[in-house]
């Protein structure tokens, strides 16, 4: 599957046509103030970034996708999942100031949860958000997602959240790659 549509947004695979629009919001140390890799210095930066992105799709099936606004058409952020070096399907977001508190990151979020538990056959997602970053753990919790004890990451201490596949939907064969 190649696109998500919620009732506001869309989400599809980064291109390399995507670099110069996403560059202004990974390079916003506001925005970046909590994510591991900190503001992106200049646009290789990025573009290495959207490589690693595409790079993670074409072997795992999913990735960072592009959040699109469906009113404007307009880039506002990412949204994804990506695969720990331990092996985790790991859930994370970050949308243009512009664009937040409209709920915009828990509508992505929680479209990403249902495809991972739905389609791509993941049996858990794991989150892992800074205690001072309060927007962001309100946006795992408003998904359902459960506080799992604290983890050192990127050298900073992390809340940890995990989701498991509801009950209701059956394990699928195509377990996580
Ligand atoms: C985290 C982020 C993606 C949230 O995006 P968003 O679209 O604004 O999130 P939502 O609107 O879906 O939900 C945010 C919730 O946090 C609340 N919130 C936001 N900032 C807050 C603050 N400083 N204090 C208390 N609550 C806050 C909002 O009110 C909202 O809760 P509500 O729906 O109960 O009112 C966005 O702030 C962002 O991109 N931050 C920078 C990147 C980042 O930190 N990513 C996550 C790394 S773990």
């Amino acid at each position: 599957m190649h696109q998500l549509v919620t009732s506001r947004l869309l989400l599809r695979p980064f291109t390399p046509a995507d670099v110069e629009i996403v560059h202004p919001i990974y390079s916003d140390p506001e925005v970046m103030r909590y994510v591991a890799t900190g503001p992106l210095a200049d646009i290789a930066h990025t573009r290495r970034l959207v490589d690693d992105y595409s790079d993670h799709q074409f072997h795992h099936g999913y990735s960072f996708w592009a959040v699109i606004e469906q009113t404007s058409g307009v880039l506002i952020g990412d949204a994804g999942l990506y695969r720990t070096p331990a092996g985790e399907v790991e859930l994370g977001y970050t949308l243009g100031k512009a664009w937040w508190g409209r709920g915009y990151a828990t509508e992505a979020a929680g479209a990403w949860l249902r495809m991972a538990f739905e389609d791509l056959g993941v049996d858990e997602v794991v989150a892992l958000a800074e205690p001072a970053n309060t927007a962001s753990l309100h946006v795992l919790t408003k998904l359902g997602m459960r506080r799992s004890g604290e983890r050192l990451a990127f050298g900073r201490p992390h809340t940890v959240f995990r989701g498991q596949r509801p009950a209701s939907i059956a394990s699928t064969p195509s377990s996580t790659r």
